[in-house]
This record gives structure tokens, sequence and C-alpha cells, in this order.
């Protein structure tokens, strides 16, 4: 190889290395979020901002896969997930928050994608059979939910998507479709997405089932102070803990669990230890979690507290993230209507 060969290469790769790469990650719109979807999804977009080109997408056409008939509200629910983010730390000025509905190419691009996805892919994944035998879900647009969620994130061309474990076959799914296409029509237009996980343990909620909002047993972000210590207070412990001075099983408490997540190292060893001792009755413990909890969450609540001021902003916002989304989103659709000899 020639040297000015090799440097061209080299300065190729180096362009291509320095580019930050893609990231999109979408939400459902539930409304106000909890402590789950903060330390789950939240927090781990707010500090994936600064290192990579991020689209943060709120997917309203996916909750109709489920929700078709209870969807009024839906733009409250946007709204109040939006501040929810904006509160966390999620920046416009450094990615795009949007609604998946307002940028039109998700429904193209999906629609294109459906006449090359074949029929048992959808069949055979593990959601789709889940939900249609307990929800009877039996909807043309729920079985093609993988193929809408595959479009949200290679409409953007995405390297990368931070989500729960539990999405771990929609991104495959997503990879295998962009391999197909690019091989169907011989381009290399789709970078096959990756999933980023995040390592932070799972939530449990005030009842000791897993954190979630159709449960009853979540700590939102706008829940007050006050709301958060008497949903504390009323939160399982150890069932065999009763008087104050019976030894207990932190091991087997969420308050604990909570406890690690959330105190000081300090604090949890003493907790620990004088728990199962009996030193430490469930009231005291409860408190000093509230206390610990309350700290970490003051921050993010004055910041939602300042935004709920603002819904119209809030609104601007979105529609400026639109914007921005659909630059990026467009430009994928020319080289994807190309490859699909679409006229242009
Ligand atoms: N299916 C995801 C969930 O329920 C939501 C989602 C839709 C998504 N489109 C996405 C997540 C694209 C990541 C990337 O959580
Ligand atoms: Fe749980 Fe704390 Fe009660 Fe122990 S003292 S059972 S850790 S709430």
């Amino acid at each position: 190889m020639t040297n000015q060969k090799t440097d061209e290469l080299n300065e190729r790769s180096k362009a291509e290395s320095a580019r930050p790469q893609i990231i999109l990650s979408g939400m459902q719109p539930t409304g106000q979020l909890h402590l789950g979807n903060l330390e789950g999804a939240l927090s781990n977009w707010v500090a994936l901002q600064n290192d990579y080109e991020m689209y943060c997408c709120i997917v309203d056409w996916h909750s109709l896969t489920a929700d078709f008939d209870k969807s009024e509200g839906m733009a409250d629910r946007i709204l109040e997930m939006a501040i929810d983010y904006l509160a966390a730390g999620l920046d416009p000025d450094k990615c795009a928050i949007f609604v998946q509905s307002h940028v039109k190419q998700h429904a193209e691009l999906h629609l294109m994608f459906s006449m090359i996805v074949p029929v048992p892919w959808l069949e055979r994944m593990p959601t789709y059979k889940d939900k249609r035998d307990n929800l009877g879900l039996d909807s043309y647009g729920f079985l093609g939910y993988p193929v809408l969620q595959a479009a949200d994130i290679l409409l953007y061309r995405a390297h990368v998507v931070p989500v729960g474990k539990d999405q771990e076959r929609h991104i495959i799914f997503a990879r295998d479709l962009a391999g197909r296409f690019n091989h169907l029509y011989g381009v290399d237009l789709f970078p096959l997405p990756e999933a980023k996980f995040t390592n932070f343990p799972e939530i449990p909620g005030t009842d000791n089932r897993k954190m979630s909002k159709s449960y009853g047993n979540d700590i939102r972000i706008a829940d007050s102070a006050d709301e958060t210590a008497a949903k504390l207070k009323k939160m399982y412990t150890d069932p065999e803990k009763i008087r104050r001075n019976d030894p207990g099983r932190p091991h087997l408490c969420p308050v604990f669990k909570l406890h690690q997540l959330y105190s000081p190292a300090g604090l949890v060893e003493t907790v620990d230890r004088t728990c199962r001792t009996g030193e430490l009755g469930c009231v005291d413990c409860k408190g000093q979690l509230t206390e610990n909890l309350n700290k970490r969450l003051a921050p993010i609540r004055d910041k939602r507290a300042e935004w709920s001021k603002r819904p119209d902003d809030v609104r601007d916002m979105l529609t400026a993230g639109a914007a921005k989304a659909r630059t990026r989103a467009e430009e994928t659709m020319v080289l994807a209507r190309k490859a699909m000899h679409l006229a242009s």
C-alpha cells in the first residue's frame, strides 16, 4: 500500500472515531416517573448525554398497542414525563427529547420494514406470546410492536440503546432487521445496534414486589418529602420482626435494600448489624432511610417544581426536540427510500 493510501485510510478512520456515537432510547408515556424509572433508565441517560449524540423518544404510538381504548390523558402523561426528564437532568441542549408521533418518519420506516419482516420472527417474540395470552392483545399493531421499536432505533442509525434487561430481545430483533435490510438491498445503511444495560439493581416497591406504577407501590419523583415519608412508613419489612426489639433479617427486607442504594456505607453497616441484634426498630430505620432518600431527590424535586410552572416551555422544548430528531430521521429516510428504489 502506498503511503498516501494509508494516510487516507487513517484519516478516514480517525474521522469515524471522532464522530460521537449515536444513542436512542425510548419510554412509553406512563406519566409521572418513579424511582425505578429514575435509577433504572433516566440517570443512565443523563450520564450518557455528554459523550454521545442522544435521542430520547417518548413513544406514544407504542402505548396504543396495549391502551388504544384508554388513551385519553395522553397529552398530560407526556407532559409529566417530560418534566421528570428535565428535572432528572436531561439537557435539551445536549440531547433531543421528543414525542414519537411528532416525527412521522417513524411511521414510514415502520411501514417499509413491515414489508421485509417475516411474521414468524414476530410470533416467536416472548413479549408477544406473553401479552397475547395474558392481556388478550391481538391487534396487527401489537404484533408489529418490535418492528416499530426497530424503526425508532434504526431511524437514527443508532449504535447504542440503553434499556433494561427485559428489552434485550427487542434489541436483538432490531439488529436482525438492520442486517436483513442491509443485505436485501446491498447497502451499508444501518449500523447493528447494541443494547447497553444499566447495572443499577432493581428497585423494590413498598410492598416488596418490583416497583411499578401499575402495582401502586411506587415512590415518585413528583412526590413531596412528606408523601415519601408516609409511603416508607407503610413499607413492607421483615414480617418476623414484629416488636421493636425482635432481631430482624435485613437481607429479606426491602427497606434495607433501599438503604444500600441511598444511605452512606457506614449507616448501611450499622443498620445491618443493629437490625440483626434487635437494637434497631423499623420505625427508626425507616426514618433514617427517609432522610437519605429525600436528600437524593431534593434537587430533582426542586427542578421539577420550577418546570411545572412553565408547561408551555416544556411543550416548546418537545417541539424543538422533534425538529432536531426530524433532521436526522429524514437523512436516514432519503437513503432508505433510495435503497428500496422508491420514487424520490
Ligand atoms: N419497548 C420499550 C419499553 O417498553 C420502549 C421503546 C420503544 C424503546 N421504542 C424504543 C426502548 C426504542 C428503546 C429504544 O421499555
Ligand atoms: Fe428492615 Fe430496618 Fe426493620 Fe431491619 S430494622 S427489618 S432493615 S426496616
